[in-house]
């Protein structure tokens, strides 16, 4: 039985944040029903690769899900949302700042009409303070939360990281904080409000950075590969390993975009990578050479460590170096391109990138599910159709009947 079974969801989400996470639950087993408005979630028409057909961007983050439309500023369409709450256990939504109270729930209204239902709810930058009114997406979220400011080389621009840390980041944040209230629920039987801000799940993501920040109080950081004398913020630092142990991008044949594999020179095989290297490199005696000895010198000298590697790795692919750096038991992963991972034995074998079917555009693939779960593997279905389970749900859930369904379509409930 899958680890969420019996728990049913109204998802007001959209987009990308709130989405990430209900599909995430719906992996794991519980009853996603999607509220679209009556036009949709504006993902389904946003950047179509196949005309006419729900894109990519709402099909690889509505999986499992059951759609049901239902116009929220419709009298009929809020008396359907009334029903359909008292019958659910987790109410969703990542509206603009004020949606969900202009409809006329705020979270005490929704606990009034349900007290078991707890409620999630992502905002760009939570209910309170100065910010609170401002709309937010991805970009503005890593602006804000520290991630941009840290990421890229000091004499560039800031940049955003290609993972989405500030939406399916936020996604995950909320999730936790579901499964944390329904287990509250089973002791006090009642649910509670649970918000989650894109900026301080951004924040929560770059903790390392602050832990730097406060070090700059006192010292330099010694493990950075740029100068930080005088400053009294996080630089940026490339590609820094950003820990305790030394790291950097090394280059590699033929010296292509991607043709990088990540090193971390881990102080325990640092003799026995000097050894392998050194002699290609025309330093046969790299691992007695005391500029490099011990971690402290290897930091001082680092930027001679990665020139050194540079040398040596661009004598090989970066598959070969993985392998040559496996033997030694050095930590490396190859920088892999999207092409890479979707071809790649390792994450098919996972299922982390599986193939779909869709009644409107035909095969795809989606990336799979990251949790692993023994007991209840996620067996992933394609993403609904706008308003494709409104008559399900409305029979299923409410027990309505085809006349009643029918009257409340005429009525401007729903669209589909
Ligand atoms: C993402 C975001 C910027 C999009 O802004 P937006 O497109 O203007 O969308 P909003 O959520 O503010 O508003 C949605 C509108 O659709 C309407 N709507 C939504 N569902 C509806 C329904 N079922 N029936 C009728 N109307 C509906 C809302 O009433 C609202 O209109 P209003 O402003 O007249 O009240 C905004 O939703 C936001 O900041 N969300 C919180 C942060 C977040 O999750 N961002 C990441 C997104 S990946």
């Amino acid at each position: 039985m899958e680890a969420l079974k019996g728990i049913r969801i109204l998802d007001m989400t959209h987009v990308q944040a709130g989405p990430t996470c209900s599909q995430l639950l719906a992996w794991m087993g519980a009853d996603v029903i999607k509220l679209e408005s009556p036009v949709g979630d504006a993902t389904r028409g946003q950047l179509r690769d196949v005309p006419n057909a729900d894109s990519l961007y709402f099909t690889m983050l509505n999986c499992n899900k059951r759609s049901i439309t239902l116009n929220m500023k419709s009298p009929e369409g809020k008396k359907v949302f009334v029903e359909l709450l008292k019958k659910s256990d987790i109410l969703m939504e990542n509206f603009g700042p004020g949606v969900l109270d202009r409809f006329g729930f705020t979270w005490e209204k929704v606990h009034e009409l349900n007290p078991r239902v707890v409620m999630g709810s992502i905002k760009g930058f939570g209910s309170s303070g100065p910010y609170a009114d401002f709309k937010a997406y991805e970009n503005v979220a890593q602006a804000m939360g520290g991630a941009m400011s840290t990421t890229g080389v000091p004499e560039g621009p800031p940049f955003v990281t290609g993972a989405q840390i500030g939406d399916s980041g936020t996604g995950l944040h909320l999730a936790i904080g579901l499964l944390a209230a329904l287990e509250q629920r089973h002791r006090t039987g009642l649910g509670q409000y649970v918000e989650v801000a894109m900026m301080d799940g951004v924040m929560n993501l770059c903790r390392v950075k602050f832990r730097d920040h406060q070090r700059l109080r006192r010292q330099t950081l010694s493990e950075y590969s740029v100068p930080t004398e005088g400053l009294t913020a996080t630089p940026r630092a490339g590609n820094d390993s950003g820990g305790g142990q030394l790291g950097n991008a090394v280059k590699c044949k033929p010296g292509g975009p991607n043709d990088y594999i990540y090193v971390v020179v881990q102080e325990a095989v640092w003799d026995a990578l000097a050894k392998r290297v050194g002699p290609e490199v025309g330093q046969p005696e790299l691992a007695s050479d005391p500029r490099y000895a011990k971690i402290g010198d290897r930091r001082k000298n680092q930027n001679d460590v990665w020139r050194l590697l540079d040398e040596f790795g661009s004598n090989y692919t970066k598959r070969e170096l993985m392998e040559i750096l496996n033997e030694l038991d050095v930590p490396c992963g190859p920088i892999m391109s999207t092409d890479d991972l979707a071809n790649d034995e390792h994450v098919r074998g996972r299922e982390m990138y599986v193939e779909l079917d869709h009644p409107e555009r035909g095969k795809w693939f989606n990336v799979g599910m990251p949790i692993k779960l023994s007991a209840s593997p996620a067996q992933i279905k394609r993403s609904p159709t706008l308003g494709e389970h409104t008559g399900e749900i409305l029979k299923e859930v409410l027990g309505w009947g085809d006349a009643e369904i029918a009257a409340m379509k005429q009525a401007g409930a729903f669209s589909k």
